[in-house]
């Protein structure tokens, strides 16, 4: 698959120059007592510098394990690998678990969405960046207890020195978010992924911790991947998205086009599951039917079929292909939806739908910024 981006919409500076991260077939497969478990299945695009890629999907679909791939993190034991993984020009997929560990923190990190597990709980949230610091960048104690308290400042926690003491269960969700992104900063990646970091914070709280991420992206001309269910945070957050179905990416676009003329049933129905201001009340979602399928025993043909409103007999027989029409927009599908000059779908009304959405958020985004600069209750958030 080639992914051709045109201009990013949602990035201040321009992504360009070489691919920082070229990731090529791609599949990983788990082996388990059930048998073998495809996670991750032929799985191929291009990031740059500035830039950011969503990617969406239900549960189970393969985002996790797609970022723990990229940073080659699964257990060895029973996972495979097979296709590349290629970083700044290096091929990652070969590299001994000592050699991708110096790359770990340094140069690709990743934040999840529970911060608990990625702090110590017993040790002081300054004592853990100062580990970090000391351990990849080689700092003595005093610049690293300096540097700790300068990234707590960078990520916004209020007084960071006082905080830089604290243990993690003394501060809020938002803060220990906040936390573990200074964690995954400290040695100044150059790829970030972010998965699912804002699911169970509030809106105000996210709004701030993507817009910190989306200002040091930029300030640091960082390549960042992130993974979410909310298609209001996809669709204004990033440059370009990858649906994810069943391990297999079955729709890529940029992120305009994607809302614009989704052309997956799969992505057409997840857009359509967004409740709408529109709705009376009690007016019933429009949930897709069915329920994900096993990774270890999918279907013949499209994987999406049994749950497919527009499923033929050659979709349970034949699986579809990602294929690019040319512009960068690729879809795994026998009859996609709203291709250009068709009248089969209805993209126009989720253009204007994400618009409205789009400046939704951007009128939360701020009230945020003002609270901030005037130092209003909004922009204070529990803790020490
Ligand atoms: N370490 C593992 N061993 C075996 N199977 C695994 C492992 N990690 C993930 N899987 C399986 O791989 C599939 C994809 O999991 P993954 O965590 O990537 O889904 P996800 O899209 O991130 O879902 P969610 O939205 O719930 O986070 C699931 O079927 C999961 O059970
Ligand atoms: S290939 Fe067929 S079943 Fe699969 S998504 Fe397309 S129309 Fe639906
Ligand atoms: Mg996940």
């Amino acid at each position: 698959m080639t992914t051709t981006s045109p201009p990013p919409s949602n990035s201040a500076s321009a992504s360009s120059g070489a691919p920082l991260l070229e990731v090529t077939n791609l599949s990983t497969t788990f082996t388990t007592p059930r048998g073998l478990i495809r996670a991750n299945d032929s799985i191929s695009f291009t990031l740059r510098r500035g830039e950011t890629i969503g990617v969406v999907g239900e549960t189970g679909s393969g985002k996790t394990v797609l970022g723990r791939s990229i940073l080659g993190v699964l257990p060895s034991r029973y996972t495979t690998y097979t296709g590349s993984v290629r970083f700044q020009g290096t091929e990652l997929t070969t590299q001994s678990r000592a050699e991708l560990a110096k790359l770990w923190g340094s140069e690709l990190s990743m934040v999840m969405q529970n911060p608990m597990t990625a702090l110590a709980p017993a040790r002081r949230i300054g004592q853990q960046l100062a580990d970090g610091l000391r351990h990849h960048l080689g700092m003595s104690r005093s610049e690293a207890k300096a540097e700790a308290i300068r990234l707590l400042y960078d990520v916004r926690i209020p007084d960071p020195e006082r905080r830089s003491k604290a243990f993690p269960y003394q501060l809020s969700g938002g803060l220990r978010q906040r936390v573990t992104i200074a964690l995954a900063l400290a040695a100044n990646p150059s790829l970030l992924i972010a998965d699912e970091i804002t699911t169970a914070l509030d809106v105000t709280v996210a709004a701030q911790i993507l817009d910190l991420l989306g200002r040091i992206r930029d300030e640091r001309a960082m390549g960042m991947i992130l993974v979410s269910h909310d298609l209001g945070v996809i669709a204004t957050r990033t440059d370009a998205v990858k649906v994810m179905y069943a391990g297999r990416i079955v729709e890529s676009a940029t992120t305009r086009a994607l809302f614009a003329s989704p052309r997956h049933p799969y992505t057409e129905a997840l857009l359509g599951s967004i409740p709408r201001h529109s709705h009376t009340p009690h007016t019933p979602l429009n949930a897709i039917p069915g329920a994900p399928p096993n990774l270890g025993r999918l279907p013949v043909g499209c994987s999406f079929a049994p749950r497919c409103a527009y499923a033929q007999d050659r979709c349970r027989e034949e699986r579809p292909e990602l294929v690019d029409d040319g512009t960068g927009h690729a879809v795994a599908c026998h009859f996609p939806r709203n291709l250009p000059g068709s009248s089969v779908g209805a993209g126009t009304n989720e253009a204007v739908r994400v618009e409205n959405k789009t400046a939704k958020v951007c009128e939360e985004r701020n009230a945020v910024d003002v609270s901030v600069a005037t130092g209003s209750p909004a922009a204070r958030e529990g803790g020490t």
